[in-house]
């Protein structure tokens, strides 16, 4: 007799106090020159690639789980520090290919945002600091914004059949965007492009 549920539980550790998975089996690395047509500023992208050698904008550390319904896949997200221009470093953002499928975020480290939107162009972002968790429902994008001096860290949880759709973040953006305004994190409405 086949046992149905022939995956053995396991666990895994995570650094609180630096936010680093011990030992992750997959790593996926953005670096600032991935992240072309994402930012206000593409000149500003073009000289941070250039003059900073192009320099590591997120890593995202996995212990992966097989990508069928019932699993839960989970992460570390960790964004760097910093701005193109006056644009916060962000995440690309994506949707879930599954839209049905929630996601939740804590986070261990850092200080940020969490903006999201909808198809229909709602768009809102909620505040991302150490202990503090945000509830991505299902069908909105999501796009972690760093606002702070040290790394933006967090622990991931979504159903493992989601997936990763781009969408329309690719070509249009989200509505809004965290800029540096006089010193001080703002969210601004993203001028059209
Ligand atoms: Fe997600």
């Amino acid at each position: 007799m086949t046992d149905r549920h022939p995956m053995r539980p396991f666990g895994a550790e995570i650094d609180l106090g630096t936010g680093d998975m011990l030992e992750p089996e997959r790593i996926t690395v953005r670096k600032a020159s991935d992240m072309r047509g994402y930012y206000a500023d593409a000149g500003a992208l073009e000289r941070l690639i250039q003059e900073g050698s192009d320099p590591v904008h997120y890593q995202v550390f996995e212990k992966p789980v097989p990508e069928t319904p019932g699993n839960l896949m989970y992460c570390i997200s960790k964004l760097m520090p910093g701005v193109v221009g006056d644009e916060f470093f962000m995440t690309k953002g994506h949707y879930h290919a599954v839209r049905e499928t929630a996601e939740l975020y804590l986070c261990l480290r850092g200080e940020g945002f969490m903006l999201m939107k909808t198809e229909s162009g709602e768009c809102t972002a909620e505040p991302m600091k150490r202990g503090r968790m945000v509830y991505v429902p299902p069908g909105w994008a999501h796009r972690s914004v760093n606002t702070g001096d040290d790394p933006l860290i967090s622990f991931c949880v979504y159903p493992a059949e989601a997936g990763h759709d781009y969408g329309d973040i690719e070509q249009e953006g989200l509505p809004k965007r965290v800029l540096r305004v006089n010193g001080r994190p703002e969210l601004v409405a993203a001028a059209a492009e």
